[in-house]
């Protein structure tokens, strides 16, 4: 059964142009992901089908009015039994990792609430949403371009979304490591070459090249990760090998 995201949106042609490209129209028209965009916007009975209105208190800025996003929300969730977490975009949230979006996409799917203007009523949060992530610790304009990193993440994550399942697994962070350097043709650009050993056709030596760059990448710009692993002997050697050459180099540790 596909994976069924439903999405609360004042734009939902800016989510669903999106998704007309790459992985992500692939993994609709094979019913990888299901993805319906609610607009809160239809969800109103006024005639100018206000979806906003000031801030109580004053100050700049509109606020998203609770109502129409509740009604939306309820369509959302009348149209699938499947339980799914309510999820708010917000800056103010947990910060999304790759662990997080692991676990996603491990459930049923998502409801994705993407806000605008100064953001919410806080009521409505209080009351209907179960989760607020964030991407990072700065302010877009709406939670449409989060919500698509969510969906755009987790759809990687799901079997057959990929041509090859096997590159997610490659990817930085699956394994808890950065990815490896990758190199295509040709074989000198620019008077460097790629990598002796990537030419040699030797697999395993292949591997091993790429598992301590893999190590190394991740030792010297996310060392962070490195505590939250643990190690083979065979990886350990590998790092110290590349410690020791980045030394010998005269890098930075
Ligand atoms: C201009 S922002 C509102 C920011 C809000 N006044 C604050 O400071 O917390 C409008 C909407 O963009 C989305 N948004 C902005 N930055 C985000 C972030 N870092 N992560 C997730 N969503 C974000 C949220 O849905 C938010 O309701």
């Amino acid at each position: 059964m596909a994976y069924r995201i439903d999405l609360l949106t004042l734009f939902p042609d800016l989510v669903n142009n999106y998704c007309q490209f790459g992985v992500l129209s692939r993994a609709l028209r094979e019913q990888i992901i299901m993805l319906q965009c609610w607009n809160p916007r239809d969800f109103t009975s006024d005639r100018h089908a206000t979806v906003d209105d000031a801030s109580y208190g004053g100050g700049p800025g509109m606020v998203m009015k609770a109502e129409p996003l509740d009604m939306a929300l309820r369509a959302a969730q009348d149209g699938c039994s499947d339980a799914r977490p309510v999820i708010y975009l917000s800056p103010q949230g947990r910060r999304v990792d790759h662990d997080l979006i692991e676990s996603a996409a491990a459930g049923k799917g998502l409801i994705l609430l993407a806000g605008r203007y100064e953001g919410i009523d806080e009521r409505l949060i209080e009351k209907r949403v179960d989760e607020e992530w964030s991407i990072g610790d700065f302010v877009v304009n709406g939670g449409e371009l989060p919500a698509l990193m969510v969906v755009e993440a987790v759809t990687r994550l799901l079997p057959g979304a990929l041509g090859d399942d096997e590159s997610a697994l490659q990817d930085s962070f699956s394994a808890g490591l950065l990815d490896y350097p990758h190199y295509t043709r040709p074989a000198i650009y620019d008077g460097e070459a790629v990598p002796k050993v990537l030419l040699s056709g030797d697999h395993q030596a292949i591997a091993a090249w790429r598992m301590k760059q893999s190590l190394g990448r991740t030792w010297s710009r996310r060392p962070d990760l490195l505590g939250n692993i643990e190690l083979s002997p065979d990886q350990l050697k590998l790092l110290d090998e590349f410690i020791a050459e980045a030394h010998q180099l005269g890098e930075p540790s």
